[in-house]
């Protein structure tokens, strides 16, 4: 919601917050991404050396490759070399063993750990996972054995309100709800493949702004949020935010800005995601991420639709 009188000062804006935990000096992540395969040791440091000079938190990609393959578990490494004091996520499979997940995190000195859910890229690869049973056993053993805030995330089809009960009641404190709207894995694995993928499962999975909004009504006590999954421009993430994130992650817009301009255009895409952001902030007269999650918030159109229909208090969001 618009304030036109905000009586604050751009300068004023604090953008630190907390996720599970784990302190950010700014709300964006820079999400999971890259490691293992040839070439990408070089993104890995571009987007670290630039997440230390923005001071942003960073996840490092799949961690399975290094684990398996010490040869290759540098591209990873070099995560934490470019930015030595910076918040790094370590990340595996959440149907990890408890060992490699503890390596995965020694391996970057890492102040958290990323699970990912991804049954829907898996079950079209052809050489992907078939059995998803016994993740969440997993999952609550991985809690509490990793040493360091777990962080459940999905991978681009979203987290709906009964999963993140499911992962609460476990033990999660900190879930990235990584919802449809942006980078779609079951397009990209479709691609691949010999045949059209069911357009049905090509557009699967909950819309980023229709599960941040799901699962912040639920109001779990201690439960942070990253908005994630097509979030490109400043004023979405101010949007995220507002529906309850404590952050949110972005992975397909910095990629393709540093594929298009290196490590310059990465940078100039973040600061100016940055500025945006804190623009918004005024606007909405949030000086504080907090304050933001608390700003009345209208919510129109399909995602409206969406949140009547679950049962989200439109009105209470509109009338805070
Ligand atoms: C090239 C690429 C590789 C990815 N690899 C991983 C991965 O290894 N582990 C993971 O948890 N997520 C991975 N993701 C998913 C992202 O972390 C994120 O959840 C998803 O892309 C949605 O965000 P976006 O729309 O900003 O890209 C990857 C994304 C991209 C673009």
């Amino acid at each position: 919601m618009h304030r036109s009188l905000p009586e604050l000062a751009l300068d004023q804006i604090d953008l630190t917050t907390s996720v599970g935990g784990l302190r950010f000096s700014r709300p964006v992540l820079i999400n999971a991404m890259t490691g293992g395969a040839h070439g990408v040791a070089e993104i890995n440091r571009d987007l670290a050396l630039l997440a230390a000079e923005l001071d942003l938190p960073m996840a490092v990609g799949s961690q399975t490759a290094g684990i398996r393959e010490p040869d290759v578990a540098e591209s990873y490494r070099v995560v934490r070399h470019s930015h030595p004091h910076g918040v790094i996520l370590a990340n595996v499979g959440a149907g990890a063993a408890i060992d490699d997940a503890c390596q995965a995190v020694e391996m970057l000195e890492a102040n958290g750990l990323q699970l990912h859910l991804n049954a829907p890229q898996e079950l079209v690869m052809p050489e992907g996972d078939r059995d998803f049973r016994g993740q969440l056993a997993r999952i609550e053993a991985l809690v509490r054995k990793a040493g360091v805030p777990v962080i459940v995330k999905e991978c681009g089809f979203g987290i709906s309100r009964e999963t993140a009960k499911q992962l609460y009641d476990v033990g999660v404190r900190a879930i990235d709800v990584s919802g449809r709207g942006g980078t779609n894995f079951a397009w990209i694995e479709g691609q691949r493949g010999p045949a059209a993928l069911d357009p049905g499962l090509e557009a699967w999975g909950i819309p980023t702004a229709a599960a941040v909004a799901e699962v912040a009504a639920l109001e779990l006590p201690g439960l942070d949020l990253i908005a994630s999954g097509g979030i490109t421009y400043g004023s979405e993430a101010a949007r995220a935010l507002a529906l309850g994130a404590a952050a949110v992650g972005v992975a397909g817009a910095v990629l393709r800005a540093h594929q298009l301009g290196g490590a310059e255009a990465a940078r100039q895409y973040l600061t100016g995601l940055l500025a945006d952001l804190a623009r918004a902030m005024v606007l909405t007269g949030a000086q504080g991420v907090r304050a933001m999650q608390h700003r009345p918030v209208v919510i129109t159109g399909p995602t409206g639709e969406w949140c009547r229909l679950r049962g989200v208090d439109l009105l209470k969001l509109a009338n805070r």
